[in-house]
């Protein structure tokens, strides 16, 4: 649909990402168009922040953290000692600054795939629940994750949420204030029901 269009972004993630990461990041972009579909919202913006999402998942960290520090966004100990979470920070860096791309909410999109916030915009919903629904996605539970943002992406983004604090807590992690500012607002958005 959009493949046509996007090729150029596609051969790009293909030459900086593994195969397997490759293929994910197709999916997240449908995932994110069938939502899209099924939610409303730009199908076209979550099919191509779908395909760059994890564009810089696999650039050195000395890079990312480079890139982290001359924004200015390493101001807390929680995101400099989880390296997970840059990728999504200089990924949005990246399609800013080296592929021009200046729509904000498709950057914030990349940029909060992984932490999410709170009150996010339709389509940074659809890109962080894509992130966990894509169809090679096979993760314990993952049918459950896929039922409950059936039910409604606040039900899928608070699964995914709990699912991920739940996993931090139980490996002695750190935890975003993002994610659980993301978690509190869907879950009071769900209690208010
Ligand atoms: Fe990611
Ligand atoms: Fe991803």
């Amino acid at each position: 649909m959009y493949r046509e269009k996007y090729k150029s972004y596609i051969d790009l993630i293909g030459s900086r990402l593994s195969e397997k990461r490759f293929i994910h990041s197709v999916n997240v972009a449908k995932a994110g168009v069938a939502l899209a579909e099924r939610y409303g919202g730009d199908k076209e913006k979550a099919y191509l922040a779908g395909i760059l999402h994890d564009i810089m998942k696999e650039e050195k960290p000395e890079i990312q953290l480079q890139m982290l520090k001359r924004h200015d966004i390493m101001t807390d100990t929680v995101t400099l000692g989880a390296r997970p979470l840059w990728h999504a920070k200089t990924g949005a860096i990246f399609c800013k600054e080296q592929l021009g791309i200046d729509d904000q909410d498709l950057l914030n999109a990349i940029a909060y795939h992984t932490t999410g916030r709170a009150n996010m915009s339709q389509l940074e919903k659809l890109v962080f629940l894509a992130d966990y629904i894509g169809e090679e996605r096979d993760y314990q539970d993952v049918d459950v994750m896929r039922a409950e943002t059936m039910i409604s992406m606040e039900r899928g983004m608070r699964y995914a949420l709990a699912f991920s604090i739940r996993d931090l807590v139980n490996r002695d992690k750190t935890i975003h204030l993002d994610t659980v500012a993301a978690y509190n607002f869907v879950t009071s958005q769900l209690n208010e029901r």
